[in-house]
Parts: structure tokens; sequence; C-alpha cells
């Protein structure tokens, strides 16, 4: 079978290192020898509430400009904003009417999202990990590479597709493959390592921003939470210390080695040449990549907009011929 890769991120900002450790850097990788489509899910990101209209669509150009700097391929890989394909809702009314309740009651996402005012969360939110996988499912997409928080939306999407093959009586949709890969699936939060690194922590300083300048990133990386105790020669003994293992599987993806080399490089020192360290690797990674997304906002900003339009071209194509084919297996 025809191998495709599909993922997405919301336009809620400027995307963080989280975002581009756990998710972009390996969708650059799989691009080379697949076909693949990056979604900016615009939909998903009205879930907790509409916004300023102006501030949405220039959040879709930054998320566009985030993938390119990144390393994401407009020319080969399709770039486009959710909304631009009418297939996504459409598929996820159509998704909807065949999964059961209690398979989203168990999804801890939107009970973290909805809080304690669970009454007050809306529909959209209780069906967010739907048109997840709508999205998906629109392109048949076999490889999906996200972040380790989104693996339990994965399995419901592979039991959604698995409820609509039984419902039509053959394979339609390929189970789509979580690809979760790396030691930085989970980027922590640089206030608090129990949490997890996120655009929607009110806290600047909790997150480095592929858009911080080299003072900003030195600043925030010289605050980050640590322990005063020394940098340990085994993993084992990182055990407790949250704050420290995110920094050193941090820097070990960075530096492409494991998190074993680190530890040889700095055990018995304290955290100061360690952040060193980390200060000048992310300023080498993010620097041209700010500068990218820098320039595409202030000079390139028709580019932006040909790109999402090429790219919503590539993809509505693909959407409509599987949009065609469901209709005619469920009998609309
Ligand atoms: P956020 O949670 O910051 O709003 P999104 O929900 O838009 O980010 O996530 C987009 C992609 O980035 C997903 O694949 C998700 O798994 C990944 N991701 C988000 N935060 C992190 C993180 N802290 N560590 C690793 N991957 C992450
Ligand atoms: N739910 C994902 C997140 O919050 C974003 C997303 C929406 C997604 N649709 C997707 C990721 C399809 C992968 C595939 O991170």
């Amino acid at each position: 079978m025809n191998q495709r890769v599909l993922s997405g991120i919301q336009p809620t900002g400027s995307i963080h290192l989280g975002n581009y450790l756990g998710a972009i850097k390996n969708w650059v990788a799989f691009q080379k020898d697949h076909d693949s489509l990056f979604c900016i899910v615009n939909l998903h990101a009205l879930t907790t509430g509409f916004g300023s209209p102006a501030q949405l669509r220039e959040h879709v150009r930054l998320t566009a400009a985030c993938y390119i700097a990144c390393g994401i391929d407009p020319n080969t890989s399709a770039i486009f904003a959710q909304s631009q394909v009418t297939g996504h809702s459409e598929l996820a009314w159509l998704l909807g009417c065949l999964t059961p309740l209690g398979w989203l009651n168990r999804m801890t996402q939107f009970k973290d999202k909805a809080g304690k005012h669970k009454e007050q969360a809306s529909l959209g939110l209780y069906g967010y990990p739907v048109l997840m996988a709508a999205d998906i499912l629109l392109y048949k997409a076999t490889h999906v590479p996200v972040g380790a928080d989104q693996k339990q939306h994965l399995e419901l999407a592979r039991d959604i597709a698995g409820a609509f093959n039984a419902q039509v009586g053959k394979d339609y949709f390929p189970l789509p493959e979580p690809c979760i890969m790396g030691t930085s699936t989970r980027v922590m939060s640089l206030r608090d390592g129990t949490q997890k690194m996120s655009k929607s922590d009110p806290s600047e300083a909790s997150r480095i921003h592929m858009t911080d300048d080299a003072d900003t990133i030195a600043q925030k990386i010289r605050k980050a939470k640590t322990d005063s105790a020394l940098i340990p020669a085994t993993w084992d003994e990182l055990e407790g210390r949250p704050e420290a293992q995110n920094l050193v599987q941090m820097l070990s993806t960075l530096e492409n080695q494991t998190p074993q080399q680190i530890l040889n490089t700095y055990a018995g020192q304290n955290f100061a040449p360690f952040k060193a360290r980390l200060i000048e690797v992310l300023q080498e990674t993010l620097n041209p990549i700010s500068g990218k997304i820098h320039e595409l906002m202030t000079q390139d900003q028709a580019f932006l907009e040909t790109c999402l339009a090429q790219g919503a071209e590539k993809a509505r194509t693909l959407a409509t011929k599987h949009m065609h084919e469901i209709h005619g297996l469920i009998g609309l």
C-alpha cells in the first residue's frame, strides 16, 4: 500500500521547542520518502472558543512560516489550512455517528482542558478527537508523526477507522500508525518538570519559542528550574528530578547523542557548564529558523499565501476523491 504521512498543529501562536523536537523535526525526516500532508488545524483551534478573526488568519500564516522555516518543503509536501478542505468537517460528522460516547469519555485531554467546568465545555472540544481522526482518514494516511501526548487520540483514530471498516464490510481506511519518535517525545515546561511544555501555559518563561532571539533563549535557559544536586553519572540517579531529566533529554536530542553520553560529559558538575552548552546549541539550532520565520512573515506574505493555496489544492484533490468513495460506501 502507498504510504502517506499526515500531521498537524493548531495555529495558536508561534510554535515552541516541544512542537519542533516532538513533531516537526520528524516530519522533515518523513517528507523525504513519503507522500506528506501537513495541516494547520484552524478548526481545532476553535474548540476552546472563537477569538479575533484577524489574529486567527495571522496565526495560520505564522504556523505555515514555522513549518517552512523548520524544513518542510512546500514544493513536495502539502502545507494547508484545515478549513480550506471541507471534507475534514464533513467526515468528522460521519465518523462521529460511529463513535460511541464511551470512547470519548476516556479521553484525558478533554478532561484536562474542560477541567472542573465540564458542563460549560463545548461539543466541539468533546468531539475534538473525532475531527482529528477525520483529518487523518480523509487522506487515508498510514503514518502520523506526533508527540507522546497524542497517543491516546491516535488509538481512538484507529478504533474509529476499524469501526467504519466493519460497518461497510471492507478494509477501506488503513489503520494509521502513530509515529512517536526520538528522545524528546514529551518536552516539559522549563518552570515545572511535571508539566508539558505548551502554548497554553500562561508563563512565557515555561517554553522556548522557535521565534525567540539569542538573548531570550539564554535568559530562559539560565532561569530554567533545576535542583541543587550535581549531575549524576547514570540516568537512574535522575529519578525524582524531572527538571534535570528534561534538560538532559533536550540536550541529548539537540546534540544527536544518547542521554547517557550527555551524562558522561557532565557527571559530577553543577548545571552551569551544562546550561552554557545548552544555550549555545539552542542558539545554533534556532537562530536560522527564527530568522527565516521573521523573513517570511515580514517580506514574503504573498509567498506564504501561495504555498497555502497550492497545498490546499493538492489536499482537496485527494479529499474529494475519497469523500466520493465514502459517500458511495454509506449510501449518501
Ligand atoms: P500545544 O500543546 O503546545 O498547543 P499542539 O497541541 O498544537 O501544541 O501540538 C502540536 C504537535 O506538537 C503534536 O504532535 C504534539 O504532540 C506535539 N507537542 C506539543 N507539545 C509537545 C511537547 N511538550 N513535547 C513534545 N511534543 C509536543
Ligand atoms: N490534536 C493534535 C494536537 O493537539 C493536533 C492535530 C489535529 C493532529 N489533527 C491532527 C495531529 C491530525 C496529527 C494528525 O497536538
